[in-house]
């Protein structure tokens, strides 16, 4: 699996299967209804932390096909197993906006969904319109609409009561023709003024983007990683009174519902944890909030260090960060 992960983690699995197809799939899944499987995208939201007992399906769907167009916006049916990067380069080369705060991100256009990736500013629930998988029970075709996937920060249908029952095949993205790209993001509006683009395209916007995360983010073909190994913690007003009266400086973004995001980056970052190396792994130089692979870690190794973040921070916040990782 080595291949297959992006935190390069050595493990096994029974048997690897590209599947490419929905036939493919329902071929495979038809032939044994008690068969158990693990269904990867592009492997960057996963640590291996044994062996795996059983096969697992890479998902291969490709094709990016124009299903409607308005005078205001496309929509886009895209193959799950499509790189997510290559299908915002694909979007901001035809100067169509909505998904260019989140280039560069790892993974699958079907794994997209799932954790709901955002970045930026911008989540891909924001031009979401619905997706097809296929019930890994019934072997029939679903949609699911944007309101049925119930998007949160990092969050979905798929990872609560939908968790391990469906295999993703095709996500419907709704493209704007004219629309006005969002550069709320402090280091994305300092990239733009200090390149004096005043009326950004989606395309400068994905530029800017590209170039912050290779600054502030280790690339996973150099160096194993998983992007944020944990999700931003959500606290009431209460807790915020409390912390920001004893760390003015602490950074905190209000949410609609009255309640805040902190950054665990920050919060990891005053444990002393940035830049820290234990053995193979680490958090990176740059961001607290990345845990690498220096080379050999075991996911063991690197769950126990994350384990060790955690309860830092609980100890000194009396906060408890989440895994934003899927745990296998
Ligand atoms: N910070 C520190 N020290 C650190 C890291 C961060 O002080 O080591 C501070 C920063 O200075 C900033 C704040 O924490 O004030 C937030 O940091 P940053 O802007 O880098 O964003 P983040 O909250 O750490 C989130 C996403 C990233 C996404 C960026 C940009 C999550 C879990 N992570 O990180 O997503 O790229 O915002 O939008 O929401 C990912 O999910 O894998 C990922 C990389």
């Amino acid at each position: 699996m080595k291949k297959y992960n992006s935190f390069h983690i050595e493990a096994s699995c029974l048997k690897r299967i590209s599947i490419f197809s929905k036939k493919d799939f329902v071929e495979y899944a038809g032939q044994d209804a008690g068969r158990n499987y693990k269904i990867l995208g592009g492997g960057s939201n996963v640590l291996l932390t044994s062996d795996l007992d059983c096969d697992v399906l890479i998902n291969k769907i490709k094709g990016i096909n124009i299903q409607r167009e308005t005078d205001e916006d496309i929509f886009v049916e895209v193959g799950a197993g499509e790189m997510w990067h290559n299908f915002v380069m694909w979007t901001v080369s035809h100067d169509l906006g909505g998904l260019e705060n989140m280039a560069l991100i790892p993974g699958t256009v079907g794994a997209a969904p799932i954790q709901n990736i955002g970045a930026y500013g911008v989540e891909q629930k924001e031009s979401f319109v619905s997706l097809k998988a296929i019930d890994k029970e019934s072997l029939k075709e679903r949609i699911f609409t944007n309101m049925e996937c119930m998007f949160g920060y990092r969050d979905s249908y798929f990872k609560n009561a939908g968790k391990d029952k469906f295999f993703i095949t095709s996500v419907t993205y709704r493209l704007s023709k004219n629309s006005v790209p969002n550069t709320s993001y402090k280091d994305v509006s300092e990239w733009l003024a200090s390149r004096a683009i005043e009326y950004p395209t989606p395309n400068d916007v994905a530029t800017a983007v590209i170039d912050i995360r290779r600054q502030k983010l280790p690339d996973p073909a150099e160096i194993g990683n998983a992007g944020s190994f944990f999700k931003n913690p959500i606290v009431d007003q209460t807790t915020i009174d409390v912390l920001s009266g004893m760390y003015p400086q602490m950074p905190s973004y209000p949410l609609d519902n009255g309640t805040y995001k902190l950054a665990a980056g920050w919060l990891i970052d005053q444990c002393g944890y940035k830049g820290v190396r234990v053995g193979n792994t680490g958090t990176y130089k740059n961001q607290a909030l990345v845990i690498v692979n220096y080379g050999g870690a075991t996911g063991e190794e690197i769950k126990a260090f994350s384990e060790e973040i955690q309860q830092a921070v609980l100890d000194k916040f009396n906060i408890r960060i989440e895994p934003e990782v899927n745990i296998w």
